[in-house]
């Protein structure tokens, strides 16, 4: 497409299937997509789709099923990829460009491959009309809304659809169109303007991509004129069910609603006396008779705390308002958890919510968009984060096995490069192919990534300067799993006592002898009891507790010495300056690069690594002077703190 970055799907990537001859047997809208995508990639290096006969690939649809999943085999100089469904054929297909060479050599084995997730979905924070405050994607940092331009959905859809390629290649299959902060205008997208969500939904489709809506809880008053919006009430319920009838008529496979509710200003069931398990499932009764779910928040919490009450604790809050709900939720109901407690900061431990409610279906909700990972204008490849929730046990049993469904908030805009950052293309690549293979190591995604981006001459060091980049950010930001310590409302740089007398409960409690927040049972806020053992027993000392997460779990003084064998004080230094020397060892190894990169990516890079470097010292100088300045110790090494 004119003007629009290919991201990981240049044409090169289609040339081993391109110059193939290639059998396409079965029929269906998918079979289409990959018909068309079959032609393109020979009509480009002159293969053939053949109607029969000889062929170096077939690709084979053996019914309708609705399956994901496909079988991939590589037999006499043929390979073969058959699926019981559309879905399964598509994934089969750029599981095939994925492997491009690879694909057409030697044999292998008859293998299926199907997603370990049923539902591996991106939330976009888009608004139609423009916010007065959040602009139009409430935290995005990729320009304006894919989807709406000008108060309306787009006119011209072609750049959706390839965002439904892009998404299908990795293997996402969901989307939720607006934000969870649904204001007046977003609303109405449920009722009088669903036909422009029917017509996004209509370009996503061809490419396997379910759509979802952010609804309003209070729609019935604010849209439908009724006077309460209590989940009980017959006339309520009656609203919500004729409005979901309508939605489908317009959108037969819409995926269902996405909610925020009785979470920073949203409307809820609170204020009806009901609980969150009625306000979902009224959602889910309507859904019900056309296979809709409602992904229902956990993001509930008191943003009107009083900084002076050490024992409230916003970690807490999800944990205590919904573990006493488990078994209430209906059955197509999915509560949507935060991978932390908190809200995305660099370090969290993983939510005690997650195993918790065994009787619950449960998504995790991850944060592609970088609101507190250097919102775009930082390198910093999510993936070792992401694996590393995934992978946590907190019971036992890994995250990924707990979970029914992975979302993330999306990093895409419609920027020119789909992520305003081109490397920010990773977390979004890198999302999808963990939601489909959560053991997958991240790495290798990487590498793939990388590949398919970049061709093979610059990838080592573009691994290079992206395989790090999480920990380097996090040496340069909070430390030691403290969070926040940013700029009040927006976010991004550093502020370290922005948040500290502020009601959102996000403190670090730093004076002269120490710093940290003290969530143990023994003498805290009790929140490490939330945790299964062993976890909350690990967490409960800080002899025990991990390092990178002491001052999440712990207020210790400054010359408490950690498992590193470094205090407290002198970790902080040295991590503050390693980070800003890593990042600029970063920048001279994209730059060597320039010869290697396509020139308007090398030059995009370039520029936003300026302001990464300028960002990551006014880090490194402002925590490590206001360390310095309370604590009164000197770095052990005599480097100079402004
Ligand atoms: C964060 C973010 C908000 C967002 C909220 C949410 O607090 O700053 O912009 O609305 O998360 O996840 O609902």
């Amino acid at each position: 497409m004119q003007g629009v970055d290919d991201a990981w799907l240049p044409d090169g990537v289609f040339r081993q299937v391109g110059t193939r001859r290639t059998l396409i047997r079965g029929a269906g809208p998918l079979v289409d997509t990959v018909r068309r995508e079959v032609d393109r990639a020979c009509a480009r290096f002159g293969g053939r789709v053949v109607p029969h006969g000889d062929s170096d690939l077939v690709l084979e649809l053996t019914g309708e099923d609705g399956s994901e999943a496909f079988t991939y085999e590589r037999r006499d100089g043929r390979t073969t990829v058959t699926a019981s469904g559309g879905a399964g054929l598509l994934h089969g297909f750029f599981h095939v460009v994925r492997l491009g060479a690879a694909a057409f050599e030697g044999s292998s084995e008859r293998r299926s491959h199907r997603s370990e997730l049923a539902l591996r979905m991106l939330d976009h924070w888009d608004n139609v009309a423009v916010h007065p405050v959040m602009g139009q994607v409430e935290r995005g940092y990729a320009g304006g809304s894919l989807f709406w331009e000008d108060g309306r959905a787009r006119g011209d859809l072609e750049r959706v659809m390839a965002y439904g390629r892009l998404l299908a290649s990795c293997g996402i299959n969901a989307v939720a169109v607006n934000n969870v902060n649904v204001h007046e205008t977003e609303a109405r997208l449920l009722t009088d303007r669903i036909a422009e969500v029917a017509a996004i939904a209509g370009a996503l489709r061809e490419y396997g991509i379910r759509t979802h809506l952010s609804v309003s809880f209070a729609a019935p008053v604010v849209l439908g004129g009724l006077a309460t919006a209590d989940p009980l009430d017959e006339g309520v319920r009656a609203w919500w069910a004729e409005v979901t009838g309508r939605v489908y008529a317009a959108i037969p496979d819409f995926g269902g609603y996405v909610v925020k509710a009785d979470s920073e200003e949203q409307p809820g069931p609170f204020a009806y006396g009901r609980t969150h398990a009625d306000g979902a499932n009224m959602l889910a009764a309507a859904l019900e008779p056309y296979g809709g779910t409602v992904h229902w928040r956990a993001f509930v919490y008191d943003h009107r705390q009083d900084w002076r009450d050490r024992t409230t604790d916003r970690a807490r809050a999800a944990y205590d308002h919904f573990v006493p709900l488990d078994g209430q939720f209906a059955s197509n109901a999915v509560l949507q958890v935060k991978h932390g407690p908190m809200d995305f900061q660099v370090r969290e431990p993983v939510s005690p919510l997650i195993g918790a409610m065994p009787g619950t279906r449960l998504a995790v909700e991850l944060q592609a968009t970088q609101e507190y990972t250097g919102q775009q204008r930082h390198v910093c490849w999510l993936g070792p984060m992401w694996s590393e929730v995934l992978r946590f046990r907190p019971d036992g049993t890994p995250v990924a096995e707990l979970a029914n469904a992975l979302v993330a908030v999306s990093n895409v805009g419609d920027d020119r490069f789909w992520t305003g950052h081109p490397l920010a293309q990773a977390n979004l690549y890198t999302f999808g192919r963990l939601a489909w293979q959560p053991d997958a190591d991240p790495l290798e995604i990487l590498d793939e990534w990388i590949r398919l981006t970049f061709g093979p001459e610059p990838a080592a060091g573009v691994r290079a300067v992206m395989e790090g980049s999480w920990r380097t950010y996090e040496k340069y930001t909070a430390p030691l799993g403290v969070g926040f310590m940013v700029q009040p409302g927006h976010h991004y740089g550093p502020s370290v006592d922005g948040y500290e007398y502020s009601p959102w409960g996000t403190y670090h409690f730093a004076d002269r002898d120490g710093v940290g927040v003290d969530r143990s049972a023994a003498t805290g806020t009790g929140y490490a009891a939330q945790y299964a053992k062993p976890w909350a027993e690990v967490y409960e000392s800080p002899e025990t507790c991990p390092d990178e997460l002491l001052l999440f779990f712990h207020h210790v003084p400054y010359g408490h010495v950690l498992h590193s064998g470094k205090t407290v004080i002198q970790h902080i230094y040295d991590t503050h300056f390693e980070g800003v020397e890593e990042a600029e060892a970063a920048r001279r190894v994209w730059a060597s690069l320039v010869d290697l990169v396509d020139a308007e990516r090398h030059a995009r890079v370039a520029e936003r690594f300026e302001e990464q470097l300028r960002s990551a010292r006014e880090w490194r100088d402002q925590i490590n002077s206001y360390f310095f300045r309370k604590s009164g110790v000197p770095d052990a090494r005599g480097r100079r703190i402004p």
